[in-house]
């Protein structure tokens, strides 16, 4: 299914049919990335442009993969040594690159609201890959997608979401897609971390983990951001672990079936103990594996041809 939109910069305003056919599409690119040449010529001749003004591994690696994986021509821009060093706007820079005859932007960028105010500015798609605290969609299609194929279902989970919601891109993306389909959605962390506001988005607050946690169906925990000022708001790490970190004591009590994810980067120690590292339960690495088929998803979604089949090269 085509998305019938330009861009995608936020999950608040996506349709549950929208979300199931990109899982739709992921699926079938997920059995392409198992070939020995695991290419399709579904994007020969568009040209991609991941514009990333802060760090990132995961996104930006497998957005590349993805648009490697579908063909297409990429373009990859480095803040850092560019001429934005010079005094060049985020706009211009925008506008130069466009003006190459660019297909669609990936653009990860510290200030909120920047993807959607540049896609303003351009007739190319925009995907959203993290703006400041305000969304990540990729990264919450590909955290529900693997708890779908891991569980087989949405409806009714209960998902536990830990930590620094306050400045969580993640977290607000995930709750936009989760409850859109059908999911419960709790939070816990440190009342400087978690507002009161979130219940507003239709999400249950907590702030005693050990009264939560046994019934969690899926333990997403977050890392506390440091770069936005997440650690003046917590009195230690210590402190956090002991209160919040799902720690090798709290796994006793967790369900035997439950998933234990995390949109990395992790803070191992913190959130999570080590512990966690070789349970079937942690799918970090699923999430990850999935980030590539559901990328290739979204820009085939947007940018691709919409009625060719998915072909072999
Ligand atoms: N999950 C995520 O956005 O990770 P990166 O910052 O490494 O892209």
């Amino acid at each position: 299914m085509k998305i019938k939109r330009k861009d995608l910069l936020s999950l608040r305003d996506i349709t549950r049919e929208e979300i199931e056919g990109i899982f739709n599409l992921a699926l079938s690119f997920k059995e392409v990335l198992k070939r020995p040449i695991p290419k399709v010529p579904a994007l020969r001749g568009k040209t991609v442009c991941n514009l990333f003004f802060e760090p990132s591994t995961r996104t930006r690696s497998s957005f590349e993969l993805a648009e490697k994986r579908l063909s297409a021509d990429t373009l990859n821009f480095s803040a850092s040594t560019s001429a934005l060093t010079k005094g060049e706007t985020t706009l211009d820079t925008l506008k130069n690159i466009g003006a190459m005859r660019v297909d669609a932007f990936v653009i990860r960028h510290s200030f909120a609201g920047a993807p959607h105010f540049l896609a303003k500015n351009t007739s190319a798609s925009v995907i959203n890959a993290g703006d400041g605290t305000d969304e990540h969609p990729t990264q919450a299609l590909l955290d529900i997608f693997t708890i779908k194929e891991k569980k087989k279902k949405l409806r009714g989970l209960k998902v536990l979401i830990i930590g620094d919601i306050l400045h969580s891109r993640v977290a607000r993306s995930n709750i936009y897609g989760m409850i859109k389909m059908g999911m419960e959605v709790n939070l816990c962390g440190p009342p400087t971390l978690l507002p009161k506001e979130f219940e507003s988005l239709g999400c249950r607050i907590f702030y005693n983990l050990d009264e939560v946690l046994p019934r969690a169906d899926i333990i997403m925990a977050l890392r506390v951001q440091k770069e936005r000022g997440g650690k003046s708001l917590i009195p230690s790490f210590r402190e956090y672990r002991k209160i919040y970190g799902i720690t090798a004591d709290r796994l006793k009590y967790i369900k035997e079936n439950a998933l234990i994810m995390h949109p990395g980067p992790v803070n191992w120690g913190v959130e999570l103990d080590y512990d966690v590292l070789d349970l079937d339960k942690n799918v970090i690495l699923d999430q990850v594996e999935n980030g590539v088929a559901i990328r290739m998803a979204v820009l085939y979604s947007l940018i691709g041809p919409g009625k060719e089949k998915i072909e072999e090269t």
